[in-house]
């Protein structure tokens, strides 16, 4: 390619507009959906056969799709796993003379579930009854009514829109309201050389949420918290793509795909997991008492999950238990990270490291972006500006350091690494199964497939050869959705091929996923003991157990600042809180304001990085000058103060799902109003209400108050007195405490978390009306996977401070502070014995 072709390239991609992706109407699958369920007069699909097999955990059958001319048999399963309703359905497809494999893709769940155990449950009466649970099973047409509290709270082809698209015999196989658009061909400019070898294979569900009006989830869009109506505009689309300064409140795909969609009313929540990684829709339909929800996605099986319980939090607790928690991070990443492309060598990075410690603002990781390779080769060091990267890590070492280096999938032509990955035949396949070459930052590229077992040994030894053994090296996978700069909507043709001679249709959204899980098996493999840290841009369910995400290339404006928040929320209520923006957005020079308002923002993203475009100009703290230095400084300084809050509300998200910054709905399912609150949040169950201001000039925060406790002023991380309304000036960070809480916090500045290890704790209370408060402290050593730990307990009853220690680690008290009142003449305030149960009476 010469250099004018790369030049237009580059100007195409950075002005990414709508028509570089396909809306509903021009993607053939969407758009034959849609025309099905405007269509449909009668469902075709009945249950011909129903067995439960003799040990109580398993249904199996066919259902019959009824054509003019024929019945096609679609075998289904009904199983219960981890107490939650698991439905698959199949089609035996008729072999073709392909390349392709010509199964429907039903292996979503291998790269998606840790557990895929069946429980028992009871079949009688058309009824499948377990724990509390009750669905109705109705034959013809096939239809299943929820059953919970003794309430219908769900309904499935109520409205008909179950459409499977089986093998095609012949033009005339086809119900009166079938389409056939784009059956065999693709119009979309972009995609037009689409060989779609298997024709149409297309599934769509409808989903009938009764008395629901409040929807969230289904990740990743740029738009509100809460789940907009879409019958005027376009569905929410989860198709993984490079999407290039992003548009706010938009419905078009991201980076990532969760299709997990939650909702909540008060006594009763409820999650649809759409088990499929193929390109999907979701169109939002919300009724005057029900909401109605349709399902589509090109290809692969019928599979879906139902989880319905009491409370949200057990929602994420249930997705949790099939999909596996987040790890514990490393407690290093919940620290401040500084990144920019590019830091350019190694002085600049020292240098960089140095400041922080001249200005006293701690930090905890340095990054590098793709210039620090040679000319983009992974796995290799740029030896004119990066000499001696040993010798940089041990510095940064010193003081508790990390530095962190990107590897892409997409690796260059011509060099060793991709010579070996065509040599060992893992790379990702074009539709005639030879090599896929595309163009992305080094240039001509082959992409790693991550899906083939055979990759994995290769990318440990990769790894092992260029991280050796640094300790403070992690890593940043990023471009995987994958980004193909020449690609059909900025990535892989639909009808490459991966391991399995599977299209990339079927896997396109957790191509991601399988790309970091194999980096943190290299990880894990280089070295057992550290927990590594990994952020990927792409993800998918189950990414939560081994990275953490950012929303990708933001710009420097106000509304950007704005809709991070409820981006992350949503990561969060998916259960994948590791979740960050970039911290004064990526394109662009944010104002002083701007970035001000942006660290006291970022400063409660569970993920905290600034990040910068190589054509913005340098930002880091010190750069704006004081007063905003100061300001800034004091922000970075209070994450720090709060790492305890946030280690332990990770460490309590990896056990139950518990999001870390948690939507205001979760307190109280009773407020009515509070629903759809997306610019305020609490850190997990700690009582700590934030409300970032994300305004221009502004110095008035809207509190909402989600329930009648007392609320105490908290700004700045300072409990004062009972809150009341108040200016915020450009120093000032609004937080408010919750009455009955006790928040564990580390005051002294240290340069990065590695150094505050053996600092004492202040433990803060906030009364409640009665005197009494509650709170929560995890402690271990922060990096390895050994199990020492304590879990302590605090308590605040009866005028008296007490707590309760389970388990072996270092606790130290430094000070109480009491509704604003410090308290430091403890009758005993040394190191806590261990087992010793409620002490430390004041
Ligand atoms: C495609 O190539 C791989 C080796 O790269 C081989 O294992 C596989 O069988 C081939 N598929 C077909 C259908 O030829
Ligand atoms: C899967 O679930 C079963 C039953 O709940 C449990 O015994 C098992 O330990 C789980 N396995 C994993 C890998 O979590
Ligand atoms: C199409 O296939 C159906 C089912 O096999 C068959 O009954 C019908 O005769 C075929 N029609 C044509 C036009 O070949
Ligand atoms: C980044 O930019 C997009 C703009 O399209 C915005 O919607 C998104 O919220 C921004 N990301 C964050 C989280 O700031
Ligand atoms: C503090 O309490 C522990 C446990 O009750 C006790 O073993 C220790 O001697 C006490 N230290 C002082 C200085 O009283």
């Amino acid at each position: 390619m010469n250099l004018w072709l790369i030049l237009s390239l580059f100007t195409s991609i950075l002005a990414v507009k709508d028509y570089l992706f396909k809306p509903c109407e021009q993607n053939g699958f969407c758009n034959r959906n849609k025309h099905y369920s405007k269509n449909v007069e009668s469902s075709p699909y009945n249950i011909n056969e129903i067995n439960f097999n003799s040990e109580g955990n398993f249904i199996s059958g066919i259902i019959h799709k009824s054509l003019p001319s024929r019945t096609v048999k679609l075998p289904f399963e009904i199983s219960i796993i981890e107490g939650n309703f698991r439905f698959k359905m199949n089609e035996n497809r008729q072999d073709i003379n392909s390349i392709v494999n010509i199964n429907r893709y039903d292996e979503t769940p291998k790269w998606a579930f840790i557990n895929t155990t069946n429980d028992q449950f009871i079949y009688k009466n058309k009824e499948i009854i377990y724990r509390d649970h009750k669905v109705a099973v109705q034959f013809n047409p096939v239809k299943f009514t929820f059953y919970y509290k003794g309430k219908p709270q769900l309904i499935i082809n109520d409205k008909h829109f179950l459409n499977f698209e089986h093998q095609l015999l012949n033009d005339s196989d086809l119900l009166p309201f079938e389409s056939t658009y784009n059956t065999n061909s693709d119009d979309f400019p972009d995609s037009k050389n689409d060989k779609l070898p298997l024709g149409r294979e297309s599934i769509g569900l409808d989903f009938t949420l009764l008395e629901f009006n409040h929807l969230y989830g289904i990740p990743e869009h740029a738009d509100s918290f809460s789940l907009k109506d879409t019958s005027n505009s376009e569905p929410y689309r989860l198709y993984n793509v490079d999407i290039f300064e992003y548009e706010t409140n938009s419905k078009l795909p991201m980076y990532g795909s969760i299709p997990l969609l939650v909702t909540s009313k008060p006594e009763v929540s409820l999650g649809i997991f759409w088990v499929n990684s193929a390109d999907t829709y979701i169109d939002i339909n919300k009724g005057k008492d029900s909401s109605l929800v349709h399902f589509m996605s090109e290809n692969g099986i019928l599979e879906f999950i139902i989880i319905i319980e009491e409370k949200p939090q057990l929602v994420n607790y249930q997705y949790g238990k099939i999909t596996g928690f987040s790890t514990l991070p490393n407690l290093f990443s919940l620290g401040y990270h500084q990144c920019r492309w590019n830091y350019n060598d190694e002085g600049d990075v020292l240098d960089i490291h140095s400041k922080f410690d001249q200005f006293e603002i701690p930090y905890d990781a340095i990054w590098l972006d793709i210039e620090y390779a040679e000319n983009k080769k992974y796995f290799t060091w740029n030896k004119e500006t990066f000499p001696n990267p040993e010798k940089m890590m041990s510095v940064l070492d010193r003081t508790g350091r990390n530095l962190i280096v990107i590897i892409d999938p997409h690796i260059k032509t011509g060099y060793q690494i991709s010579d070996e990955l065509l040599a060992k035949e893992i790379t990702i396949k074009d539709s005639q199964n030879s090599t896929y070459f595309g163009h992305c930052w080094p240039g001509e590229s082959v992409w790693i497939d991550t899906l083939n077992p055979n990759s994995q040994s290769y990318w440990n030894n990769n790894h092992l050869q260029f991280m050796k053994n640094n300790k403070n090296l992690h890593l940043w996978n990023d471009m995987n959705e994958p980004s193909v700069f020449n690609g059909p909507e900025t990535s892989s043709p639909k009808d490459n091929l991966h391991f399995g001679n599977y299209e990339h249709r079927s896997i396109h959204n957790l191509y991601g996923l399988t790309y970091h899980e194999s980096t943190y098996k290299s990880l894990i493999n280089r070295n057992s003991n550290i927990r590594p840290f990994i952020l990927t841009r792409s993800y998918f369910s189950g990414s939560q157990r081994t990275s953490a995400m950012w929303t990708g290339d933001n710009m420097s404006k106000w509304e950007y600042l704005k809709i991070s928040i409820p981006m992350i929320l949503t990561s969060n209520i998916v259960n994948f809180p590791f979740s960050g923006a970039d911290v004064g957005g990526f394109f662009g020079n944010p104002s002083k304001e701007l970035l001000t308002r942006w660290y006291q923002t970022g400063i409660f993203y569970p993920f905290f990085r600034a990040h910068a475009h190589i054509d913005s100009r340098r930002r880091e703290p010190w750069v704006v000058g004081d007063p905003y230095t100061g300001y800034i400084r004091d922000a970075i300084r209070l994450r720090y103060k709060l790492l305890p809050v946030f280690y332990t509300s990770f460490y309590i998200n990896s056990i139950n799902g518990t999001p870390v910054i948690k939507p205001i709905y979760y307190e109280n399912l009773d407020n009515g109003d509070i629903y759809d609150i997306d610019d305020e949040f609490f850190i997990s169950d700690t009582g700590i209400l934030v409300k970032p201001i994300t305004d221009e000039a502004e110095s008035k925060v809207n509190w909402i108050i989600p329930d009648d406790s007392i609320y105490y002023d908290f700004t700045n991380g300072v409990l004062s007195g009972v809150y009341k309304d108040r200016e915020y000036g450009l120093g000032d960070i609004p937080m408010l405490l919750k009455g009955g809480s006790i928040i564990p916090m580390k005051l002294r500045y240290r340069r990065s978390s590695k150094l505050m290890k053996y600092d004492p704790y202040t433990i803060v209370i906030a009364l409640d009306k009665d005197g009494k408060a509650y709170g929560e402290l995890y402690v271990d050593d922060g990096e390895s996977f050994n199990n020492d730990h304590a879990f302590i307990k605090f308590k605040f009853e009866n005028k008296k401070f007490s707590y309760c220690i389970d388990g072996d680690y270092l606790f130290k008290l430094e000070k109480l502070i009491i509704n604003g009142i410090t308290v430091t003449n403890f009758k005993n305030n040394t190191i806590v014995d261990f087992d010793i149960d409620y002490h430390d009476e004041l």
